[in-house]
Parts: C-alpha cells; structure tokens; sequence
C-alpha cells in the first residue's frame, strides 16, 4: 500500500467459518465475516461519534442541503442515521452487501425516529448503485471503498450516480489509532508500531485476494479527478481520548488488541506475545483493563469532490 492507512481493528482479520458461499479468493486470513463483525463495527462506530459529526458538520458547511444521500458500505448504520441527523432534509439509502447489517441500520433508523426518510439498499458495490433511483446529492463511503477490487472503477461508478452539483465524500486513510505509551513498563518499546507493521502487511493481503483487485496509487483526490471530480477539500479529523479515559474506550482497546493477538499472535516474537498477553490479562495490573494510561488517539481523513454542474 502506497499510502499510510488507517486501517482500524475493526477490519477483519478474520477467517470466514463458511466458506462454501465465499465468492472471494482469499485463501487464507483475509476473508471477513462482516455479519459476525457486526457488534463491534457498531460500537466502534458509536465511540468515534464525535468525530464524524464533526466531519459532517464540515461537510455541511461546503454544500447545500442535499435532498439524497448514499451511504456506500454503511455497515450497521450508525454514520447513516448521523446523517439523516445532520442533514434533516435529506432522505438516506444505506448500501451494503451485508443484509444483516442492514437490518441493524432500519432498528436503528427506527430507534432514533428518522426510519421515514430511510431506505437501504442490499447488494455488492459499485454495481448495486444503478438500483438507487436518483441521483445523489451527497454521496458518502466510509472505510468502504478499500474492500472494493478495483478502487478506479468503483470511484467512476460512485462519480455516476451524483446529481450535477453533488458531492463525493470519502472517508480513507487517516493514521492509526494510538491506545498507548510508546514505553509501557513491560516488554519491549514500541510495541504497537510493530502491531501496526503487521495490520499494513494484512491490509496488502486483504487487497491482493479481492476479486477483480487492481494496484492502485492511492491518491485520492488524483483519482477522483479521473473519475471526472473535481476536488474541494482533504481534512482530517481527531478522535482523542486521553488517560485516564473511559469504560467504551478501554472496552475498545481490548477488543482491538484481542484482534491482533488473534489474527497475528503467531508473527510476533515471543516477548511481544507474553507483552500481549499481559495487556489483556484481566487479572494483571499492567493490563488495558485496570492500567491508567490506556487512551485512544486515532484520525480519520474525509476526502470531498464535486461533479461539475
Ligand atoms: C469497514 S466497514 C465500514 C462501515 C461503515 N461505513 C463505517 O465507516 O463504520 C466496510 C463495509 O463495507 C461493506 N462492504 C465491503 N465490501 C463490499 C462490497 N463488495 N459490496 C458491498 N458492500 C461491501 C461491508 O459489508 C462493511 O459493512
């Protein structure tokens, strides 16, 4: 990978349990089971709250109200209810190719009172987008569009379903996220900037076993520009969470860290691994559960372009 890439805990590592119905070739731990991730992809979206409703009052502010907004890979809903949120005007379809977390996305449309004007759509991206009905004012893909073979490709059909004037929002890269001191008291320094190594190599993976996969230079704004954008805007934005910080965020913490154990345990050396083991030993002291400088630190980068009017 080109570019340096958030690519959250939340992005699998793991294997599917059946895979008779797997249409993708990985052939070994880069296949994710996005229904069993479901849960987490929830919470965790719940814990980055603030940051994405700074990211769309941003995006607020470059455009005017939209009258339909796509929600591409949605997941579980959670950034398409705070859309319907910060956009009350706007009707939103949440896409995806997971129908259970689309079902989780209408609960919780109905939950917060904004089911009337939502709508998901299931199906694999980008091809499903020719089932929305209208062009989107506001198109938003969020981690998404990296779980998608050819990056290009599926940028030109996004470009596609935007009504003339509309914008593109892609949430990409960003750095990852931080939970803890370099030097921690225990094992070897730096430990997480060599979770971070491994988390890069899987994502290489991930990406080599997509079907259709295409190398790209992940160069966003130079992309969207291809796919006949033009570029308005790159920021990023912080979700900061210092020690001594809260219950979620060190629930999180310890989920992310349970991931990497799980997915990489075995290509770590053995110090790193009784570190690991430490960190999520709930009886240990020096564990994320009971420890009082756990935090969380992660940023996000929220790349926007408009087709020409
Ligand atoms: C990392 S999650 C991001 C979810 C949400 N946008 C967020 O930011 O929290 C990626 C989502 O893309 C969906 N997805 C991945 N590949 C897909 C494909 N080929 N077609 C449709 N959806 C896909 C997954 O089901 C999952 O919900």
């Amino acid at each position: 990978m080109a570019h340096h890439h958030e690519h959250d805990a939340d992005d699998g590592h793991e294997h599917k349990h059946d895979v008779s119905h797997d249409h993708r070739h990985g052939h070994g731990d880069t296949d994710i089971d996005w229904n069993e991730m479901a849960p987490r992809l929830e919470s965790q979206a719940e814990l980055f709250t603030p940051l994405y409703e700074r990211a769309l009052a941003w995006l607020g502010h470059k455009q005017t109200e939209p009258g339909l907004i796509v929600d591409a890979g949605s997941g579980p809903g959670v950034v398409s209810c705070l859309l319907a949120d910060a956009f009350p005007g706007a009707r939103v379809v949440a896409v995806d190719g997971t129908e259970p977390l689309l079902e989780r996305a209408r609960a919780r449309a109905g939950r917060l009172g904004v089911a009337d004007r939502f709508d998901t759509l299931a199906g694999e991206l980008p091809g499903v987008l020719d089932d929305v009905e209208y062009p989107a004012d506001l198109l938003w893909a969020s981690r998404s569009l990296h779980h998608l073979g050819d990056q290009r490709a599926a940028l030109t059909a996004f470009a596609a379903r935007l009504a003339p004037g509309g914008t593109l929002a892609l949430l990409e890269g960003g750095l990852p996220a931080r939970f803890l001191p370099r030097d921690i008291g225990i094992g070897r320094p730096g430990l997480q900037a060599r979770l971070d190594a491994l988390e890069e190599e899987w994502f290489a993976r991930m990406r080599a076993d997509l079907p259709g996969t295409v190398a790209e230079t992940e160069d966003w704004p130079v992309l969207m520009t291809a796919a006949g954008l033009r570029p308005t805007g790159t920021r990023s934005f912080l979700l900061d969470l210092p020690a001594p910080t809260t219950d979620r965020a060190r629930a999180y913490v310890a989920a992310s860290l349970h991931r990497l154990r799980d997915g990489f345990g075995d290509r770590l050396d053995a110090t790193d691994r009784a570190t690991l083991d430490r960190l999520l030993d709930p009886e240990d002291r020096a564990s994320v559960h009971l420890r009082p400088d756990v935090f969380l630190l992660a940023a996000h980068t929220v790349y926007t372009a408009v087709r020409p009017g």
